[in-house]
């Protein structure tokens, strides 16, 4: 596999080229990332060209809903499901909601779901809402020293009464990568359907979602290089199954079938150039140009990256005594989220940060659970770092150099 060609991938974003970022490092990746080119480019055409009411039979409108039906189609080629399995809607928090109600009318009394404390709260507290209508919600809890969850925990909680496990592909706060297949092949085993957060692994290579089996998988665009959107897949048999929470005559199509928002075209249109960037960076790295097979090989370049530039900020934190680095302490196997607890507020050190630098965040980023059950203190919260394949080892020197300054 070809290593990361660092320059081609910063000249897909335009940031680096913003005179008003020059000599500033991005650190707050797991919160908003950059985004790519060829979305701001759809996104400016879609304003300029097509603005208008998508699937009318004139030549604007035309180009504005095929654009439209464009990015769901290569977004769910990518992603290994069918066209119709994808949808957009304003948010991750807004999709699991909407889910989570249309989960609360399938539901029969006496049924059980299963949440993680290890979730952000987007995919935790919709879920555990669920107990006002009566139901039981059983919480499948992380280790307070690792943070990490243990499948066999899992084991022990499932039984005849669960009908769904909601999960992280990966804790915003914790970093580690859950095995989310094995976890599925569990929950399968027990004839529980599965509900995998995938918000913070998805700016670290799209997911085969086919692959990995869960009934839905949804993240956040904003966060993976694309515009304002949240992205959900469902798979088929589940989203056929469970009730229709859009207008009553588009229960027949399943993508409408739990967006009852009306769509932002124009950003729903630029999300093709997510593709478009994915795609590139496969076919620049000798992979293939489209397909699940371009999201596996451009996955696979981004990690090595990430891995190799991520292991030397583990090593620096790890041998300081004065901070508590949350999550594991080896590269693989975890996404360069990198959450510390300080003696002082995350806040404050992300402050001194930005004096010399560095964009990054303090705070409990909705992970309250988590850090909670970690033991920490969520007013103060933790400062975390977070990056991603575009960031360079020159950028986690210059990181480390002012951690050294400001700790
Ligand atoms: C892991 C995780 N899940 C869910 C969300 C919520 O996503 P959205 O802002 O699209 O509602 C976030 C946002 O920070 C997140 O980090």
């Amino acid at each position: 596999m070809k290593t990361l060609d660092i320059d081609f991938v910063r000249a897909q974003f335009p940031a680096f080229a913003e005179p008003s970022l020059a000599g500033q490092a991005f650190f707050e990746n797991a919160g908003g990332s950059y985004t790519c080119a060829p979305v701001i480019a759809r996104l400016e055409r879609y304003y300029r060209q097509r603005k208008v009411q998508p699937y009318a039979p004139y030549a604007a409108s035309q180009l504005a809903g095929a654009e439209m039906d464009e990015a769901r189609a290569r977004l769910a080629e990518l992603m290994g499901v069918a066209t119709d399995e994808l949808s957009f809607g304003p948010s991750t928090s807004a999709n699991t909601y909407v889910l989570a109600q249309a989960f609360r009318q399938w539901m029969e009394p006496g049924d059980a779901v299963i949440v993680t404390n290890q979730d952000h709260e987007a995919n935790s507290g919709p879920w555990r809402r669920l107990a006002e209508a009566g139901f039981e919600v059983r919480e499948w809890q992380i280790d307070p020293e690792s943070g990490l969850l243990d499948p066999a925990d899992l084991e022990n909680l499932l039984d005849e009464r669960v009908r769904l496990v909601c999960f992280p592909h990966c804790s915003n706060v914790v970093g580690e990568i859950n095995d989310v297949a094995g976890i599925v092949d569990v929950a399968r085993a027990a004839g529980v359907r599965t509900c995998v957060d995938g918000v913070s692994y998805a700016p670290h290579g799209f997911a085969d979602v086919g692959a990995l089996g869960c009934d839905v998988y949804l993240f956040s665009a904003y966060k993976t290089y694309g515009p304002h959107q949240g992205i959900m897949v469902i798979r088929e048999d589940f989203g056929q199954a469970l009730p229709n929470q859009g207008h009553h005559f588009n229960g027949g199509t399943l993508y409408k079938r739990f967006t009852p928002a009306g769509p932002d075209h124009a950003q729903v249109a630029a999300c093709a150039g997510m593709a478009d960037y994915i795609e590139a960076l496969s076919a620049h790295h000798g992979g293939p140009a489209g397909g699940a097979g371009a999201a596996r090989h451009a996955h696979d370049v981004m990690r090595a990256q990430e891995v190799a530039v991520l292991q030397p900020l583990l090593d620096y934190l790890a041998a300081r005594n004065d901070l508590r680095l949350i999550g594991p302490r080896r590269a693989a196997g975890r996404a360069p989220t990198v959450a510390v607890e300080l003696r002082g507020p995350g806040e404050e050190a992300a402050r001194a940060l930005a004096a010399h630098g560095i964009m990054a965040g303090g705070g409990n980023f909705y992970a309250q659970r988590p850090l909670g059950a970690m033991g920490i203190d969520t007013e103060k919260g933790v400062l975390r770092l977070s990056f991603v394949h575009y960031t360079t080892r020159a950028e986690v020197d210059a990181l480390i150099a002012a951690l050294d300054q400001v700790l």
